[in-house]
């Protein structure tokens, strides 16, 4: 492309405007401006080189799928935002395009797999916005790691070849959101980050170690999925200090102790899920304050003891989740068996009825227990539980209509015995 034809085309898109603007083609009532400019040449070219559509002006708004932002500058406008989707294949990278581009802020590949090349210092350091989501081939922890001034890192489906998160991050002092899922990534989690951090996704690699106590200063901190790797060891007991925390997902580590009766104080959690992993201590019933839970997943783990929900705060939320707890069992004075929660009813010391009952075990079970002889004295009805006092009710109904049929049918037989004969 010579600098004719680019002129040219320049000419032709800055007609285009002004004419569209004239005839009011352009939908977005933008107000009249004494000097209208186009994007400076350099990087209209590296747009074409990157295959982004450049017939209308990439600087005007709506632009394609939201591809480019532009700052207002004059006599050229210039990029400060680059999207590049669902890239054609014969698509490459090149340092000259990437150098023209260095007044980008925020650069996004989405599902436009191509090979990383050089990035011109200019452009990592001016960079405050980085995404890969199924696209950038070849991703190491030092090539990451020369954008130092990002607030904002997501890499996700893409592998990354790196020792660990700690060789990408350590150098960005000004992160708040960090996005490595699904990057195959192995080693502990660093403990130091920015304070004002407020997303945290490593889901879905293959971290080991324990989650840092460090985590618990990170006030800010609304997101954390720590979901799909191997992480060990005990949520730590100061976790409710995460106050700010919205999102939390530790789900398929190997986990394992209790849930710390403080993570009540996050106040503003919505979404809780520890579901495959190898918790054995018990569920704390200060879970059921959480007044704006709305998503509780703690299925497949070793849970112990009574499961302490009420039927109201169950009802309350959205998704509860809590099968495949073989050792945790439900009060079924105060939940129904028709909830099917998954788990067995406990027995009267809070252990789980196993196996799960059978036709004629609980009613045995029940009788044995002395629970019938207080019933019998009708003080504590509701605390009969469901199916026993049920069966024993049922065969006492049977037996009772048994003898009034008997009843019955002797009447009508003593009554009409030789008529009844004779009919037949
Ligand atoms: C483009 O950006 C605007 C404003 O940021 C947003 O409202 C709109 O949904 C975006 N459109 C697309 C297709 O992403
Ligand atoms: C991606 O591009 C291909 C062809 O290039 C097209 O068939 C497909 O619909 C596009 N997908 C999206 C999500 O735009
Ligand atoms: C960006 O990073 C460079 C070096 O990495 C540094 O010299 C510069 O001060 C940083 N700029 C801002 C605005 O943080
Ligand atoms: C993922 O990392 C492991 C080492 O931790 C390595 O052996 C494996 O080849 C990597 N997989 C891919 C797809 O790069
Ligand atoms: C956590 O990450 C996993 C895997 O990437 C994803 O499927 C899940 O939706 C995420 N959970 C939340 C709550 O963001
Ligand atoms: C974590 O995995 C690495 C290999 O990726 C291993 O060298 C290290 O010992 C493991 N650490 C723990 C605490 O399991
Ligand atoms: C939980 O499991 C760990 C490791 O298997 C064990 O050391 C610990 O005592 C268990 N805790 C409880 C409460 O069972
Ligand atoms: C259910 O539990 C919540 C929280 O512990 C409590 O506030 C509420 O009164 C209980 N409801 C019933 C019906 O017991
Ligand atoms: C079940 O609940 C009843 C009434 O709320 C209570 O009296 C009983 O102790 C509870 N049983 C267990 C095993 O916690």
């Amino acid at each position: 492309m010579t600098h004719s034809t680019t002129f040219l085309l320049l000419l032709l898109l800055h007609l285009h405007h002004h004419s569209a603007t004239a005839t009011g083609d352009i939908p977005t009532p933008s107000p009249p401006s004494p000097t209208v400019s186009t994007l400076d040449p350099k990087q209209l070219r590296a747009l074409q080189s990157l295959y982004i559509p450049t017939t209308h002006d990439p600087c005007t708004q709506p632009s394609f799928h939201n591809a480019t932002v532009c700052d207002g500058g004059t006599p050229f406008r210039h990029l400060l935002s680059l999207r590049l989707t669902n890239c054609s294949g014969d698509l490459t990278l090149s340092t000259t395009a990437l150098a023209s581009l260095s007044t980008l802020t925020s650069l996004t590949f989405s599902d436009c797999h191509v090979p990383i090349v050089h990035f011109p210092a200019t452009l990592s350091n001016n960079l405050r916005s980085f995404t890969s989501i199924n696209s950038l081939q070849r991703l190491t922890g030092v090539f990451l790691s020369r954008f130092g001034n990002l607030t904002d890192i997501t890499i996700s489906g893409d592998t990354i070849k790196a020792s660990g998160i700690r060789i990408i991050t350590s150098n960005m002092k000004s992160l708040t959101t960090v996005t490595l899922s699904n990057t195959n990534l192995s080693g502990s989690i660093p403990k130091h980050w920015n304070p004002k951090l407020t997303h945290i996704d490593f889901s879905g690699n293959n971290l080991n170690g324990t989650i840092p106590t460090s985590f618990t200063l990170l006030e800010s901190l609304k997101l954390l999925n720590l979901s799909s790797n191997q992480l060990t060891g005990e949520i730590p007991d100061s976790f409710g200090d995460l106050t700010s925390l919205q999102i939390l997902s530790l789900s398929s580590n190997s986990l394992i102790g209790a849930i710390p009766g403080s993570i009540s104080t996050m106040s503003r959690l919505t979404h809780l899920d520890l579901s495959s992993n190898q918790f054995n201590g018990t569920i704390p019933r200060s879970i059921s304050e959480m007044k704006g839970l709305k998503y509780l997943n703690l299925e497949k783990n070793n849970f112990h003891g009574v499961m302490p929900f009420n039927l109201s705060f169950i009802k309350s939320l959205d998704v509860f989740k809590i099968n495949g707890n073989d050792n945790l069992c439900y009060n079924h004075t105060s939940i129904s068996k028709k909830l099917k929660l998954g788990i067995a009813a406990c027995d009267k010391h809070g252990l789980p009825i196993l196996p799960p009952p059978a036709a004629d075990e609980p009613s045995s079970d029940y009788m044995s227990s002395g629970d019938y002889g207080d019933d019998g004295g009708g003080g504590k009805k509701k605390n009969g539980g469901d199916h026993g006092p049920n069966k024993v009710v049922l065969g006492v109904a049977i037996g009772l209509s048994a003898v009034v049929f008997l009843i019955i049918f002797l009447v009508i037989l003593s009554k009409c015995g030789g008529r009844c004969c004779c009919c037949c």
